[in-house]
């Protein structure tokens, strides 16, 4: 039931439709009891700035989820940034303070590696293949990097993409030797899709299956269909794999405590 006392949360993207947060979330407020909703809002590329200033104003709003076009704009018009999405250079969420001060942060890339710790995949000391250079990819491999990672070979369909991404994760945890590469699983203990491809039916596998090793894990963050095309060639030759659906469960857990949802209030 939303009552005068509900804390009003929002998610901003353009197209809006098709997002799944509001579901997912709206279910864990009621699972953990917190007095609280999420509502889809649809925002276009220039309104950010104004939403963000009605935000402000709005003492009984406690802050936006952000996806799609609006990841990177937000991260100067907040009032702080946290580690991640200072590095990224791109937030997921903003958490709006008590005195009307905005505080964003990046989860995709801590929530990819809770959920690969939550089912016991440890990466630290390992080497590691990444597929893919877009916002997901970059997030994950700061994540990865600064987990301890012993090396990081990102390959990217725009290679300049993968060539920046590497350069910039080795000069920020210099003790991770981050490169880019060809999409070789060859000598890596972990492989991880986070390029688009796996959403669609008829998408090529992002690499040659037939290269995977037996003692490589290979990891999706496309959450639907939850088999891909991918997890399934890798279990056929033998390897452990680890479903998208767990970084999304992980980011929901995360996101909930960085806006302070994540538990009921005291009466
Ligand atoms: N499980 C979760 O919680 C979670 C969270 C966030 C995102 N995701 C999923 O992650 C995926 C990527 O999201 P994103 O935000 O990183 O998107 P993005 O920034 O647009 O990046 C897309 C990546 O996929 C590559 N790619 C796209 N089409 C390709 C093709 N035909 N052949 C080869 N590479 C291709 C791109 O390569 P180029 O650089 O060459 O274009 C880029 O590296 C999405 O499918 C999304 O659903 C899952």
């Amino acid at each position: 039931m939303i009552t005068g006392r509900t804390r009003v949360f929002g998610i901003i993207a353009d197209p809006v439709h098709h997002v799944r947060t509001p579901q997912v979330m709206n279910d864990y407020f009621a699972a953990h009891r917190v007095d609280a909703v999420m509502v889809p809002l649809n925002v276009a590329r220039g309104d950010v700035e104004t939403v963000l200033e009605a935000v402000r104003r709005l003492p009984n709003v406690g802050g936006l989820i952000v996806t799609v076009p609006h990841k990177a704009a937000v991260v100067p018009l907040c009032d702080e940034a946290g580690e991640q999405a200072r590095l990224i250079g791109a937030a997921n969420a903003i958490r709006r303070t008590a005195d009307g001060r905005l505080v964003c942060d990046m989860f995709d890339g801590k929530g990819f590696l809770g959920g690969l710790l939550a089912q016991g995949i440890d990466p630290k000391g390992q080497r590691v293949l990444l597929l893919g250079a877009g916002g997901a990819a970059s997030a994950i491999a700061f994540a990865l990097a600064g987990h301890g990672v012993a090396a990081l070979t990102i390959a990217n369909r725009t290679r300049d993409k993968a060539r920046d991404l590497a350069a910039r994760v080795a000069a920020a945890v210099p003790s991770c030797l981050a490169t880019d590469g060809p999409p070789d699983p060859a000598g890596h203990d972990l492989v991880v899709n986070a390029t688009s491809l796996g959403l669609k039916a008829d998408d090529p596998l992002p690499l040659d299956a037939g290269a995977l090793e037996r003692g490589t894990t290979v990891a999706e963050i496309i959450m639907q269909p939850e088999r891909t095309a991918l997890i399934e060639a890798a279990e056929a030759r033998g390897c452990r794999v680890h479903a998208g659906r767990h970084m999304l469960d992980e980011q929901i857990r995360l996101l909930a405590e960085f806006l302070g949802a994540d538990r009921a209030e005291a009466a």
